[in-house]
């Protein structure tokens, strides 16, 4: 049973730590020494360790390379001056990341599992976590079926594993999205909300087609009548219209927790901040007449990310240059000074290891 599910620690003999070059972190380059893995079989977890990063190997049947029941999550851990590691908000990752696992029919992830055994895990990994401004230990945590069986039903058996892994930038420049509006990335009813594998998987190929277009992304439009804004696949899209900060909502959207972040903090700031439907119109209108001020992709490895450039049937339309933004920037800031301990905590949105 959980309550006596001990994560026993097995420890690496050979730390790769030292061929890290710090200095240049790019995204998902690098994997720290350890990871968690948590195994679920006959209705309960029923292990749960820290072991060496390594291979897994899996019988050619195992469901999830075909039915594709998979779900993960990305969190940030920050190392302050005086070197403490700080998670932001992994409570919110671990509740949207049982979510996802409710709606694609798989176990949900217990917070013994999840959060006690991420602080164990960094615990034991806090050399990986790097200290210069804009760098992270990016933290996935992954499950997927097991299963070895060709019938279409949910597995009986899953793993549930934490990897993690020093980053800089996801994206290093301002974004030029291209507004989608033949291709789908979710409909009401379906699986938008959550943080299943098939999400990216599906955006591969338009993304591709805007990629030789020049575009850098997509900005999704809703599958109805692809009139109103979504997100852009990799992060959500946050919007500054006068004084108002405004996101999409609804559940063909993921609901990041960066977005939430920024929504409260809009508040926080003295901006309206509005959760609701943004035709691509409104967008195209207020750029053209000036009230859009500011556009960015927000996101756990996008951070915040300025968008330059919207391109929407066949039409460039600019957005104001990116220095001088007032409101990302002071969010950009802020979030900075708290993740990397600056300033005082005073929402609670750091979970120190
Ligand atoms: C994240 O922001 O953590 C994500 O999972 C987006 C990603 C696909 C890079």
């Amino acid at each position: 049973m959980l309550e006596t599910l001990e994560i026993k620690t097995k420890q690496t003999e050979n730390s790769r730590l030292s061929s890290v070059d710090f200095e240049n972190l790019s995204f998902g380059k690098y994997f720290s020494d350890h990871m968690l893995v948590a195994d679920y079989a006959n209705g309960k977890w029923q292990t749960c360790e820290i072991v060496p990063y390594g291979n897994f190997s899996l019988d050619p049947a195992t469901s999830v390379l075909h039915y594709g029941q998979s779900i993960f999550e990305g969190i940030k851990a920050y190392k302050f001056a005086d070197g403490t590691v700080s998670i932001f908000r992994p409570d919110k990752n671990w509740e949207r990341f049982n979510k996802s696992a409710v709606r694609l029919e798989m176990p949900e992830v217990p917070e013994e599992i999840f959060l006690d055994g991420l602080k164990k895990l960094l615990d034991l990994d806090r050399g990986w976590v790097p200290g210069a401004d804009g760098t992270s230990l990016y933290i996935r945590p992954f499950m997927f079926a097991t299963e070895v069986a060709l019938g279409v039903h949910p597995s009986v058996s899953y793993k549930f594993v934490i990897m993690t892994g020093p980053v800089g930038a996801y994206y290093s420049k301002p974004l030029k999205l291209k507004v989608e509006t033949h291709y789908t990335r979710a409909a009401e009813g379906g699986v938008g909300f959550s943080k299943n594998a098939g999400n990216y998987a599906l955006s591969l190929y338009p993304t591709k087609i805007a990629n030789d277009e020049g575009f850098d992304q997509l900005m999704w439009t809703d599958a109805k009548e692809h009139k109103y804004i979504e997100e852009a696949g990799t992060a959500n899209l946050v919007f500054r219209i006068g004084d108002t900060i405004i996101t999409p909502h609804g559940d063909t959207i993921l609901h990041g927790v960066t977005r939430r972040t920024i929504m409260e903090l809009a508040e926080h700031f003295g901006y309206k901040a509005e959760q609701r439907k943004v035709s691509v119109q409104e967008l195209i209108d207020g750029i053209e007449n000036g009230t859009v001020l500011e556009a960015f992709a927000a996101g756990t490895a996008a951070t915040i990310t300025p968008i330059s450039t919207i391109g929407y049937e066949g039409k460039l339309y600019e957005l104001p240059p990116v220095a001088g933004r007032e409101f990302s920037e002071k969010v950009l800031t802020y979030l900075n000074d708290l993740r990397y301990g600056r300033i005082a905590d005073e929402f609670g949105w750091n979970f120190l290891v």
